[in-house]
């Protein structure tokens, strides 16, 4: 059921949905996102990202996406995409395994660098059929205690986006609107305008980075205006251990495994059902 990450993030993008790009770790969030995926009949990405490559390893991951995708008889489009990548090396690693979305991440280089790098990435991309993602301007870290004056700072010019995205020729484009990665002290605020400029000016499928705790309204908002992939990776993890936690809170002497990870599984699932119908993503398949 595997879907370039190119047609996959067009269809949402004509529709008016988006698609739900979860990051998934181990072998445990790979089958609550596919599961929930399944039950929603919804298109989805599973996101494989630095931290879980750092730890697992690229192939042991894709090839858990593969065995469990069998196993559990899933049949909605999947799209495997490599998040934040830093190296060209990694992206062309990722596409002889059979992702079929790549992000090259190059908003910490020197704009040229960025420009040139993703470029070279989505002309092998293209060359193979698979989704290509950049990003321009830079997207917070879980920056809460930076003055307002440095966020306004971050967030991407009309101007960059679209030269970005011409000379790169993405097909889809992270911007930095006014999310960050990881909880938020504070209620984001995104700039709702901003966005609509930039996609009046690149014509092409924004990429919302950050989705964990961006409020529901916004993120309708955000999807009329022209995102159509999602990222969301903190609350995804913190359902899973809010679940595990509680689950040894009421038995603090359960050492079966299995047990103490299916409550993490379902509750995890139970999230991205809930943002799979938020983003309009259900029944999508
Ligand atoms: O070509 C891409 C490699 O990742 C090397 O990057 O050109 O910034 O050294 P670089
Ligand atoms: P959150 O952890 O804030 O959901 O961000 C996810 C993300 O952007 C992954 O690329
Ligand atoms: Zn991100
Ligand atoms: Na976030």
């Amino acid at each position: 059921p595997y879907v370039s990450g190119k047609t996959m993030i067009e269809d949402a993008w004509k529709n008016g949905y988006a698609i739900g790009a979860f990051t998934a770790h181990n072998l445990e969030t790979i089958k609550a996102v596919l599961l929930a995926a399944e039950e929603e009949q919804a298109p989805i990405m599973i996101q494989i990202g630095q931290k879980a490559i750092n730890e697992m390893g690229m192939q042991p991951l894709r090839e858990a996406v593969d065995s469990l995708i069998a196993h559990h008889q899933i049949s909605v489009p999947i799209c495997i995409h490599l998040d934040h990548s830093r190296k060209f090396e990694q992206c062309m690693e990722a596409a002889t395994r059979n992702f079929q979305s790549l992000m090259f991440d190059g908003s910490a280089l020197p704009i040229e660098d960025n420009i040139r790098i993703t470029r070279a990435v989505v002309e092998v991309a293209n060359a193979l059929g698979l989704g290509a993602e950049g990003e321009i301007g830079k997207i917070g870290g879980t920056e809460d205690d930076i003055t307002v004056d440095e966020k306004d700072a971050m967030i991407t010019t009309v101007a960059e986006a679209l030269d970005f995205s011409e000379a790169t020729g993405v097909d889809y484009l992270a911007v930095s609107i006014g999310t960050a990665h990881g909880v938020y002290k504070t209620t984001p605020e995104l700039k709702f305008d901003r966005l609509s400029e930039i996609r009046e000016a690149v014509k092409k499928p924004i990429v919302l980075h950050g989705g964990s705790g961006v409020p529901d309204d916004q993120i309708v908002e955000a999807i009329k205006r022209g995102v159509a992939k999602i990222n969301v990776d903190t609350e995804l993890r913190k359902s899973f251990l809010e679940a595990v936690q509680a689950h040894w809170a009421e038995q603090p002497e359960d050492w079966i495994l299995a047990d103490v990870m299916n409550d993490g599984i379902a509750a995890m699932k139970a999230t991205v059902q809930q943002k799979i119908r938020l983003f309009g993503a259900a029944g999508k398949a």
